[in-house]
This record gives C-alpha cells, sequence and structure tokens, in this order.
C-alpha cells in the first residue's frame, strides 16, 4: 500500500486533502508547524498519522519523508499582502522548506511530489484567460516565492528524475479556510463578516475579478495528479481552477443573498500587488489529467456559507456549555 505525506496537513487545503484520501482507505501521514495551519482542522482526521514540526528543519522533512511513495506539498504562508510586509517569513516558508522537503523526498526514494502552486504566477498582465505557456510575471514576494518553489521542483524533475508536478491554485475557497486573520482569502473573510451583520471591506472598486476555485476542484485535481502516468505529468505546470471569473461586487451580491446581510460593503484603497484580472485555460489539465470541475461557483458558496453558519453555531454552543465537545 502506497503512503502519502501531506504537509501543511492542519491547514485549509492541507486537511481536505488528508481527508479525502482517508476516505479512500489511503495510508496517510501529515506535518504541520501550526504557524497558519489549526490544531482543530485536524479533527475527523484522527487516522493519519501526524507530526508537529517545521519543513525548514532538515530533521522533520527526513522524519516526514521516510517510506512515502507521494507527497502532496501544500504547506506554506499563503498571502500576498503578508509577503509584503514580511518577505523573509514568506520565502523561509515557500522557497526554504520547499527545498528543505525536496531534498528529503530524494533521499527518501519519494516518487512523486505535487506542489501547490499559485495562480499569482501570472502576475498582473492583460492577457486572459492565463495559461501555462505564459512567461511568469510575479509582481509580489508571495508569487515570487512560490514560483521559485515550481523552478525548484523542475530542477529536481531534471536533475534526479522526481516525478514533480505543479498544480496552480486559483483562489481556492470552502470549508475549514479560516475566517479570522487580515490575510484570511476574501471569501471566508467576507462570510463570517456577513453572517455576523459586520461590513466587509473591499479594497479598490471591487471590478477586480477571480477565478474562486472551490475546494472539492483542488482536491480532485491533486488525486488525479498523484494517479496519472508519469510519462504525463512528470515536471508538467497545470492550473487547477474552474474557467470562469466572477468579480468581487458580484461575489458579495451573492453572499448578501446567502447571507441575508442587509448593509453595503466599504470601499478602501486598493491593495499593493493586488491583481485586477485572474481568469484560468484548464485545457492543459482536461488533457493531461482529465480533470474537470467537478462543483461549480455558486454550490460552492453556498456550501461554503452553510458551513461557516454552522461553525459559528457551535462555537457560540460550546461557549455556552463549554464542558461539551464540538468535533
Ligand atoms: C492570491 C492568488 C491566489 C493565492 C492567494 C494566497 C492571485 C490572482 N491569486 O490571491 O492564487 O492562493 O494569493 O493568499 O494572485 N480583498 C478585499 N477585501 C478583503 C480581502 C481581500 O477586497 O477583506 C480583495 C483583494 O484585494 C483581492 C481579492 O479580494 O483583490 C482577493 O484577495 P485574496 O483572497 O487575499 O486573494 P488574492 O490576493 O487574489
Amino acid at each position: 500500500m502506497q503512503l502519502y505525506l501531506v504537509t501543511g496537513a492542519a491547514g485549509f487545503i492541507g486537511r481536505s486533502i488528508a481527508a479525502a484520501l482517508l476516505a479512500r482507505g489511503e495510508l496517510v501521514r501529515g506535518v504541520d508547524n501550526f504557524i497558519t495551519g489549526k490544531r482543530a482542522n485536524l479533527n475527523g482526521l484522527e487516522a493519519m498519522e501526524f507530526i508537529e514540526g517545521d519543513l525548514n528543519d532538515p530533521r522533520v522533512c527526513a522524519k516526514a519523508c521516510e517510506a512515502v511513495d507521494i507527497v502532496f506539498h501544500e504547506a506554506a504562508l499563503p498571502s500576498v499582502p503578508l509577503s509584503i510586509t514580511n518577505p523573509i517569513a514568506t520565502n523561509q516558508c515557500c522557497v526554504g522548506a520547499t527545498l528543505n522537503l525536496l531534498m528529503a523526498a530524494q533521499a527518501a526514494g519519494v516518487r512523486r511530489l505535487v506542489y501547490a502552486g499559485s495562480s499569482s504566477a501570472y502576475g498582473d498582465s492583460p492577457t486572459q484567460p492565463k495559461h501555462e505557456g505564459m512567461l511568469p510575471e510575479p509582481i509580489s514576494p508571495y508569487a515570487a516565492a512560490k514560483l521559485a518553489g515550481e523552478h525548484y521542483l523542475s530542477a529536481f524533475s531534471h536533475v534526479h528524475g522526481m516525478e514533480t508536478v505543479v498544480l496552480r491554485y486559483f483562489n481556492v475557497f470552502g470549508p475549514h479556510q479560516d475566517p479570522t486573520s487580515h490575510y484570511s482569502g476574501v471569501l471566508a473573510i467576507f462570510c463570517r463578516k456577513m453572517l455576523a451583520g459586520e461590513v466587509p471591506t473591499i479594497y479598490g472598486d471591487g471590478g477586480q475579478s477571480r477565478d474562486f476555485t472551490y475546494i472539492d476542484n483542488v482536491v480532485h485535481a491533486n488525486l488525479l495528479a498523484a494517479s496519472a502516468p508519469a510519462e504525463k505529468v512528470r515536471g508538467k505546470v497545470m492550473n487547477a481552477a474552474t474557467g470562469s471569473r466572477i468579480t468581487l461586487n458580484d461575489t458579495f451580491h451573492h453572499l448578501r443573498r446567502l447571507t441575508g446581510f442587509k448593509g453595503s460593503p466599504l470601499y478602501a484603497q486598493g491593495r499593493a500587488g493586488d491583481i485586477r484580472e485572474s481568469l484560468a485555460d484548464i485545457t492543459l489539465a482536461q488533457k493531461l489529467i482529465g480533470y474537470e470541475p467537478i462543483v461549480g461557483f455558486p454550490e460552492g458558496l453556498r456550501r461554503t456559507v452553510e458551513w461557516y453558519r454552522q461553525s459559528e453555531e457551535k462555537s457560540h454552543a460550546a461557549q455556552a456549555y463549554p464542558s461539551l465537545e464540538y468535533a
């Protein structure tokens, strides 16, 4: 039986991949340093072997990679604005950690490493949709760091013959995404705020668009990338998205309906490093791994709002009755 390693297993995307693997009866090991990951995200993943540790420590990487066949590398500091205030931390968590992991994976004989790339690699070029043949143009330290990770994968694929696969995620959202930080993804922030009756802030005029991708699609793409024939995917970079886009203003209106929020957003100055339009061409993933989005944006948003609504209710109940446990 194959052993899978999920890095960032206590994070939103990592825990979702781990849950899908466990549901298929696979053997899974997870690693996380809890910088952005949450212990609560491990609830339901008890069948996963878990290592608490930082991938910047080569010993943690060596332990994590031991006897592993396939790695899903999701650990990162996923935020554009955070990377602007603290590029060194972003570099350590996205580049240094990736290089350490690759070295350990190579030493341990890991067969395949599937990497969480980012749509930010495309930068702010007006060409839409973004396809993998375009020259990357990172405009934030986060984008540069995630792209550097891609290049390290490519190097390890060439030099050591490791089966490396990059999936460039486009604005992933869904259950378990942390809504509490200033650096959280916009949909997580908006869901939490609007359900609580708080006014969300739109940076810029709200006309910026994103290919918001529901988590199940990204999990699906990862599982396909892990099992596709090596000759199709080794060293490849593929978009993982839906191939459709929506503006932030339109998203706000969808959420207004789903949450029952009655107010208007607050508009504030646009963020540095922000991209105007982001839309993926998903033809390559369709061709190489047979990927098709399985949950569209409206349904994904509905499920996400429902999940935040229920977790909010549970946390209120838990505060009222602290002795009860809510998984
Ligand atoms: C970028 C990447 C994405 C990556 C993510 C990691 C692009 C196109 N996408 O996402 O692939 O996974 O970084 O963090 O580069 N916003 C508000 N109000 C808020 C929060 C955000 O208006 O309270 C706006 C932002 O200014 C931005 C949009 O919402 O225009 C999306 O922001 P966010 O969710 O942080 O993701 P990106 O920066 O687009």
